[in-house]
C-alpha cells in the first residue's frame, strides 16, 4: 500500500515509520508526509529522508465569519490523499481533529499513535495526568481511527513502568521510545492485512517485534 504520514510537529514517530519502511521487504511505501503546520520540524526531516513533504495550513481555512472551517480543510486533505493514490493514512503527532465525514471515509485505512494505554487517558497531557493519578503502568497505543477521538479498535500497545520521582518529561521519553517500536510494527501488520477489525476489536496474527 501507499502510505501518507500526517504530522504537526517534530515527527519522531514519522521518522520511525520512514526508517522501518525503507528496510528491504517492508510491505508498504511512505509516499508522502503532510503537516497541518507549515513550521513543523518533521517536514524538513521527511524531505531530508527523500520523502515528498508538504504543508496544508489549517489556519488558511475559515468560514465567512472567520471561524475555523474543519470541513474545508478536510476536503483539501482528502483530495490530496486521493491525488497521491494513498491507501493508508498514519497519524503521527497530528494534532488536528478530523471531521466525522473524513474519518468515516478513511475508517479501516487510518491509524494513530496515542501516548497512553487506551482507553485510559484519552486526549492531551497524558503523562501529566498519568502521574497525577498515580498509575504504576503507563504506555502507548496504536489504534484504528474512528470519528470519536482516541476510541478506535486497538492494534498494539506497549507498557512502561512509572518510576518513583518521574517527571512528565522522563515518563514521556520512556513512552516515546516504545512508540517508536510499536508504530512501525503495527503499520507492518496493517499493510500485510494481518490486523483485521472484527466486531469492533482487532484480531492480530502472530508477530515478532
Ligand atoms: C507522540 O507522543 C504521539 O504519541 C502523540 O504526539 C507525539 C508526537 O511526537 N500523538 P512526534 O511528532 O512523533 O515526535
Amino acid at each position: 500500500p501507499r502510505i501518507a504520514v500526517l504530522i504537526s510537529g517534530r515527527g519522531s514517530n514519522m521518522m520511525s515509520l520512514i526508517e522501518a519502511a525503507a528496510a528491504p521487504g517492508f510491505p508498504g511505501e511512505i509516499a508522502c508526509v503532510i503537516s497541518n503546520r507549515p513550521e513543523a520540524h518533521g517536514l524538513a526531516r521527511a524531505q531530508a529522508a527523500g520523502i515528498p513533504a508538504r504543508a496544508i495550513d489549517h489556519t488558511a481555512f475559515r468560514d465567512p465569519s472567520g471561524k475555523p472551517d474543519r470541513a474545508a480543510f478536510d476536503a483539501v486533505l482528502d483530495a490530496t490523499l486521493e491525488a497521491e493514490q494513498i491507501d493508508l493514512v498514519c497519524l503521527a503527532g497530528f494534532m488536528r481533529l478530523l471531521t466525522p465525514g473524513f474519518t468515516r471515509k478513511w475508517q479501516g485505512r487510518m491509524i494513530n499513535i496515542h501516548p497512553a494505554l487506551l482507553p485510559s487517558f484519552k486526549g492531551l497531557h497524558t503523562h501529566e495526568r498519568a502521574l497525577a493519578e498515580g498509575v504504576k503502568i503507563h504506555g502507548c497505543t496504536v489504534h484504528f481511527v474512528t470519528p470519536e477521538m482516541d476510541v478506535g479498535p486497538i492494534i498494539m500497545q506497549a507498557a512502561v513502568p512509572v518510576l518513583e520521582g518521574d517527571t512528565p518529561e522522563a515518563l514521556g521519553a520512556r513512552v516515546l521510545a516504545q512508540e517508536h517500536v510499536i508504530y512501525p510494527a503495527a503499520l507492518r501488520l496493517v499493510c500485510e492485512g494481518r490486523a483485521r477489525i472484527e466486531d469492533n476489536v482487532v484480531r492480530v496474527d502472530e508477530f515478532e517485534l
